[in-house]
């Protein structure tokens, strides 16, 4: 008996090393690990909403729903999206198993096999491989480390060209936690208009920015056209595990995914899909407590690597990650990882998870208490004095 036969498509594929070094951790048997890996809220998800998708269960929403969501969800996105100056309609959002099921099949939908996607990296990886799947090409264009990571557009519209089908833009960045400058943005939807490209505004993180705010692109560029916007409950909500997210966007862009959709997962998950709307619709106090703390641990973060000779990162602007260098310490970003693991139980995902350019970087998440950041960083700072010194 021979085993079935993985296409070269799926098996061209590479690991993600975050998920390398997350399995790691879950076979780490430390007594006392502090996690500072993870991309979720710590927090849970509001009261309000956990019974708003039990009573729809109750109450019999229990069937398949259209293939873009229930009418009312798309109404209250639509509604939000208008709030943020965004030219929306309800008819043009799709409501999708999570951020990560709308930038897949957004790419899918706006690239051709050999088409290329533009990435600015460091970047979350996930676009990157969803792009292979699709066929198409991911293009890496390496954002200056001597400037943080912020974002160049000069860098990213030399990479735009008529091979190009889409550039994913995320702001505030996983990992980075840079905010973009729009008026940089907009210049690469400028490009991506000329070239007859899309930009995909990943803005699953734009309720945790701390200074000032982040526009959503499709409102301050020329060519709304050009942009999908893809948002998600997640992190706004702490409400990961939901699954619902949705993008809006041109009338073609959206029809299209609606109708692959159908080939996908048909629909989201119907309760879940009350419980959005509830999130969406209901009190907005927990999404500030929980930004107030996210803001309070990115300023000890700041504090604490501050004291830490050897070490330096840009100030997080948003979302909940510090990307710190570490490339005066001995190896690659995996092996800082994997000793910093196995020596002084703090787990933290390595930089070269998130393209090339993240070599020589941690990146560290916020999601994790006051005192557990205290206790981590105090063992990553015991860690860098002993390597560097
Ligand atoms: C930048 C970015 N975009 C999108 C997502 C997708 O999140 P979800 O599918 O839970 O909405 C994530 C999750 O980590 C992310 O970091």
């Amino acid at each position: 008996m021979t085993d079935p036969t993985v296409s070269n498509r799926v098996a061209e594929i590479e690991p993600q090393q975050i998920r390398r070094l997350f399995d790691l951790a879950a076979a780490h048997d430390g007594d006392d690990v502090v996690h500072l890996e993870v991309g979720e809220p710590d927090f849970r998800t509001p009261d309000h909403v956990v019974e708003a998708a039990a009573t729809a269960a109750r109450d019999g929403e229990t069937n398949y729903t259209a293939n873009a969501g229930i009418a009312p969800l798309r109404e209250a996105i639509a509604d939000r999206l208008r709030g943020r100056d965004v030219a929306a309609d309800a008819d043009r959002v799709v409501v999708t198993t999570g951020g990560v099921e709308a930038l897949y099949l957004t790419l899918l939908t706006v690239t051709d096999p050999g088409d290329e996607v533009v990435v600015p990296t460091p970047a979350w990886p996930n676009p990157l491989s969803q792009t292979e799947l699709a066929g198409a090409t991911p293009v890496e264009v390496a954002l200056p480390a001597d400037e943080g990571f912020a974002f160049d557009a000069d860098r990213v519209v030399d990479a735009v060209t008529d091979r190009t089908g889409a550039v994913v833009l995320t702001s505030p960045s996983n990992p980075t936690g840079r905010v973009f400058d729009t008026d940089e943005m907009e210049r690469v939807v400028e490009a991506a208009a000329d070239h007859d490209a899309v930009v995909v505004a990943d803005e699953v993180y734009h309720e945790l920015v701390y200074e000032g705010s982040q526009p959503s692109l499709a409102a301050v560029t020329d060519h709304p056209e050009r942009v999908v916007t893809v948002d998600s409950c997640s992190k706004t909500y702490a409400m990961t595990g939901w699954r619902v997210g949705w993008l809006s966007g041109p009338e073609a862009v959206t029809a299209a995914v609606t109708k692959i959709h159908e080939s996908t997962t048909s629909c989201v998950n119907t309760p879940a899909q009350y419980a959005a709307l509830a999130a969406l619709t209901g009190p907005e106090a927990p999404v500030r407590e929980m930004k107030a703390a996210f803001e309070r641990r990115r300023d000890l973060f700041v504090e604490r690597m501050g004291e830490i000779p050897g070490v330096s990162m840009a100030r997080p602007e948003g979302a909940f990650y510090a990307f710190v260098d570490v490339s005066d310490l001995p190896g690659t970003s995996m092996d800082v990882a994997e000793r910093l693991l196995y020596e002084y139980d703090v787990v933290a995902a390595p930089g070269s998870a998130f393209g090339d350019a993240g070599e020589g970087y941690l990146r560290f998440s916020f999601a994790n208490d006051g005192a557990r950041i205290e206790t981590g960083l105090a063992r990553f700072e015991e860690m860098v004095r002993a390597e560097t010194t």
